[in-house]
């Protein structure tokens, strides 16, 4: 039976999962990240690698794992932090968590969409503070949504979920994918735009796409200046997807209205001046962070795990050792539901 290496403290279900089929875990068993050092050191050995987003799963802990590795499972359904090249090139199959999380990530992007748009955070604060002096006519007026415009930038599943719920609070969808979603397009209904139309004419832009070469500061300065300056940006993909501090020198002059920020461009470390903002919500990335999804996630990579050690290919693998053509790409877009657009329309 197998040794795996566990990057953090998950919810109990894997590690019951893992040993139940026999295998031995190894577990950096805080909250905290490991240090590079730790993670090395952590996985030295190891037949699989359970990691979280945050851990760099690149050449240099390959080899830390040495040629025993047989799979990295990652406790997320992007994959922005694993070397996907490597991994294949070494035959390490790479499992992660698509099709779990999509309603949960929904949710939280229309939990951070309604507190900008109707200040939710501001008026908590009001109410918290005692300045309170009652009812007025024109305290904290926010942003109706209704018959409005939502613009979803990568219409994968989370997108689609996310769409979906917009639909439900009367809103008109456009997207931009690479690809045409034509089933979404009639269920939703959607329309599918050019990337520039999109954010010229959405009263909200809400970003599900994988952070690739292709998406990293899809949204800078010049995407930021087609938006409408009474429209609302919300981000639960990638940080790096935004040029932050583009987008902190739009929000501070009013380009754009607002934002609802989940996840930021160097995490755990936010922008200075993000905070200070009146306009923007944040979240410290918690758009899977439910206590079912949470478990459905710790599942799905102990299965991914006990699955390849055990000579099988789980239908969660990113990355199949040995196949002409794996489910990498299809993973990060489709399957993992974060479909990415093109650059140019
Ligand atoms: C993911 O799965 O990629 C999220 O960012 C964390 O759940």
């Amino acid at each position: 039976m197998g040794l795996v290496a566990i990057t953090r403290r998950l919810p109990d279900v894997a590690v019951d999962l893992l040993r139940a089929a026999g295998h031995d875990v190894r577990l950096h068993e805080t909250d905290m990240p490991p240090s590079r050092e730790e993670l090395l050191r952590l996985v030295a050995g190891a037949d699989a690698i359970v990691s979280l987003l945050s851990d760099a799963i690149d050449v240099d802990v390959l080899d830390a794992a040495g040629p025993r590795l047989r799979v990295v499972a990652n406790y997320a359904v992007g994959l922005d932090n694993v070397d996907l090249d490597a991994c294949r090139s070494r035959g390490v199959a790479v499992a992660h968590t698509p099709g779990v999380l999509d309603e949960a990530t929904a949710d939280l992007a229309w939990t951070l969409l309604l507190a900008v748009a109707r200040r939710a955070v501001e008026a908590h604060r009001l109410v918290a503070s005692g300045r309170w002096t009652g009812w007025a006519p024109l305290q904290l007026l926010g942003t109706e949504l209704h018959g409005r415009r939502f613009g979803v930038v990568g219409l994968g599943r989370i997108g689609t979920a996310a769409a979906r719920r917009a639909r439900g609070f009367g809103m008109e969808v456009v997207y931009h994918a690479r690809s045409r979603h034509e089933r979404a397009e009639a269920e939703l209904p959607a329309r599918k735009v050019p990337l520039d139309e999109l954010l010229a004419t959405s009263d909200v832009v809400s970003l599900h796409c994988p952070l690739t070469d292709a998406t990293r500061h899809l949204i800078d300065a010049r995407a930021l200046g087609l938006m409408k300056a009474s429209a609302i940006l919300v981000n639960t993909a990638r940080g790096e997807v935004v040029d932050e501090q583009a987008l902190v020198d739009a929000l501070g002059a009013g380009r754009i209205a607002g934002a609802g920020l989940d996840v930021f461009e160097r995490e755990p470390h936010v922008h200075p001046h993000l905070p200070a903002l009146p306009n923007v919500v944040m979240a410290p990335h918690l758009g899977s962070a439910t206590v079912a999804t949470r478990d459905a996630m710790a599942r799905l990579v102990a299965d991914g795990v006990i699955g390849v050690l055990a000579g099988r290919e789980p239908e969660n693998l990113a990355v199949v050792p040995g196949a002409a053509g794996d489910a990498a790409g299809d993973a990060t877009d489709e399957a993992a539901g974060t479909d990415g657009p093109s650059r140019s329309p």
